[in-house]
């Protein structure tokens, strides 16, 4: 299957690294113009600039904490003012943040997760609709988490926001849909990127996170960007308020293959 995304305009929050650097890369390959949205390391963001430039593609950066409703508006300003709007939206970056018991969680830390997490989703998918709407087309792509069906224990923030993110894209693709606006979310499941490094760097960690994964290996982020592709392409056209999980297997409950 050949995908053709030639002169969308595309904005990937958390786009400088990890899943959001590999879809932003997986974009531009099939002709998309990437806006690359990262808050704080520029260099990383600089050099997915480059990359871009190499395979003869067209991409800006530009720096906005996701979780601030003021940061957001203007950086959909500066889309509008470099590509006058957008299509696609990859509403890409999240934290895991603080691991604890919930008894035992920082209130601030908890919060700012659902602010990262939920909000900022949240902000991005609403500037992108507005205007998505008004021109009857668009796709917005959240990553959500195998977390949003499977409880994580410590991470009690961080499933909540991405049940919550599920949710919000049911109902923002029923309110879109009849303007021939997609809402969908892909749901990774462990992929080898920094915000999990602590367990695929430690033996004893990753022989345990393998037995929850039926395919029996962790995912790499490219494997998640063509999935992403499809789901934002014409191949997906029928496609749209639903979660689309790229796991590996593991929402397949793979301890249940030793009986119920
Ligand atoms: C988390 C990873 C974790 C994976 C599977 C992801 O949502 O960000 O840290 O390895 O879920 O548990």
């Amino acid at each position: 299957m050949n995908i053709n995304l030639t002169g969308k305009r595309a904005l990937v929050t958390g786009g400088s690294s990890g899943i959001g650097a590999a879809i932003a890369m997986a974009l531009s390959a099939a002709g998309a113009r990437v806006a690359i949205n990262y808050i704080g390391e520029s260099k990383r963001a600089d050099r997915m600039l480059q990359s871009i430039k190499q395979q003869h593609g067209e991409a800006i950066s530009i720096q906005a904490d996701i979780s601030d409703h003021k940061a957001v508006v203007s950086m959909f300003r500066k889309l509008d003012a470099t590509w006058d709007g957008i299509d696609i939206l990859i509403n890409n970056a999240g934290i895991d943040g603080v691991s604890a018991l919930g008894w035992k969680a920082d209130a601030d830390a908890w919060k700012s997760v659902i602010e990262v997490n939920l909000f900022g989703a949240f902000h991005c998918a609403s500037e992108a609709l507005k205007r998505m709407v008004a021109q009857k087309s668009g796709v917005v792509l959240s990553t959500t988490s195998v977390h949003e069906e499977i409880a994580w224990s410590r991470h009690s923030a961080y499933t909540a926001s991405k049940a919550a993110v599920s949710m919000m894209t049911k109902t923002l693709a029923q309110e879109a849909a009849p303007y021939g606006v997609r809402v969908l979310a892909i749901g990774p499941g462990a992929v080898k990127t920094r915000i999990n490094r602590s367990v695929w760097d430690n033996a004893k960690r990753m022989k345990n996170l393998l037995g929850k994964i039926p395919l029996n290996r962790i995912g790499e982020p490219d494997e998640i960007a063509s999935m992403a592709l499809v789901l934002v392409s014409d191949a997906a056209s029928y496609v749209t308020g639903r979660t689309i999980f790229v796991d590996g297997g593991m929402t397949d409950y793979p301890d249940f293959s030793h009986g119920g």
